[in-house]
């Protein structure tokens, strides 16, 4: 395999790590640094990578989060995994980020147990972001061929510029006895399994109940854009969500009941 300058596989304790789970993370390849594991997934399952299989590194150079944005991924100390998901063709895929949001937090709540979820799939733990999900899907043929990738923050003590307010890391939220990332990885794996197995088995419905109870968002005030950026932000209430995972939210200016289905939602100052 030709590997770029930058990307090089390693033989360390990280990659030999087992799980105790079915078919999450079976194969999996671990590298030292990729510019995003999300496009080592990609192109892992386009040469026919199976369902489960993942990739973890140490560090990205050009991580991504949703909507364009950069994921800083230079520490060393925190998890970038991304796993190649084959749903059987004609499931709804739509809420698919939702249950990798659930999984993680439950996973996390070992250690974090008041760790929210703010709609999509940001987990937070009091207001700063703790992990962040990104789903990258295409079709082949009737069938989905997806990559989630997700960040935790584990390790890292420090966040550069305005991160240093919004973001928040294991190691700054428990004073002692930090996880390692192995031991992080090790739990939230079969926690992200089960969560799968329950989507994939009975779609969003089936977990909804393990959602709206830790979000964030709920019966709060908050800000929505439905317009990726282009327009106005909306002032709302978060009312839960539906059986499909769209948010439900009540304009403020009292008009009906409506769905957010993509774009961003704050909570309002
Ligand atoms: C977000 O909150 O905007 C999503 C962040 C997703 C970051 C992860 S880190 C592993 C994987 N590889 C990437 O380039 N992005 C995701």
């Amino acid at each position: 395999m030709v590997l770029a300058r930058r990307e090089v596989r390693v033989s360390d304790s990280f990659e030999n790590l087992t799980f105790a789970t079915r078919w999450l993370g079976r194969p999996r390849e671990h590298w030292a640094e990729l510019g995003s594991t999300n496009d080592r997934a990609t192109a892992w399952a386009r040469a026919g990578a199976p369902h489960g299989a993942l990739v973890t590194a140490d560090a990205q150079t050009a991580g991504r989060g949703r909507l364009g944005r950069a994921w800083a991924s230079e520490s060393g100390e925190d998890l970038y995994v991304s796993a190649i998901l084959r749903p059987a063709p004609g499931k709804a895929i739509g809420a698919l980020g939702l249950a990798v949001g659930v999984g993680l937090r439950e996973g996390l709540a070992r250690w974090l147990p008041a760790a929210q979820l703010k709609w999509p799939n940001d987990v937070l733990v009091a207001g700063r972001k703790l992990a962040g999900i990104l789903c990258e899907a295409r079709w082949v043929g009737t069938s989905p061929e997806v990559v989630v990738g997700f960040g935790v923050n584990v390790g890292r003590a420090l966040f550069p510029g305005p991160l240093a307010q919004s973001a928040t890391s294991l190691r700054r939220e428990l004073e002692a006895a930090v996880p390692s990332r192995e031991e992080v990885l090790a739990q939230v794996l079969p926690a992200l399994e089960r969560a799968l197995d329950a989507f994939f088995a009975g779609g969003f419905a089936a977990i909804r109940g393990r959602y709206e109870p830790h979000c964030a968002l709920v019966g709060r005030a908050v800000l929505v854009d439905m317009s990726n950026g282009t327009g106005p932000k909306e002032q709302a209430t978060a009312l839960g969500l539906a059986d499909d995972g769209a948010l439900l939210v009540a304009p403020a200016d009292g008009g009906p009941p409506r769905r957010v289905e993509s774009g961003d939602v704050w909570l309002a100052p």
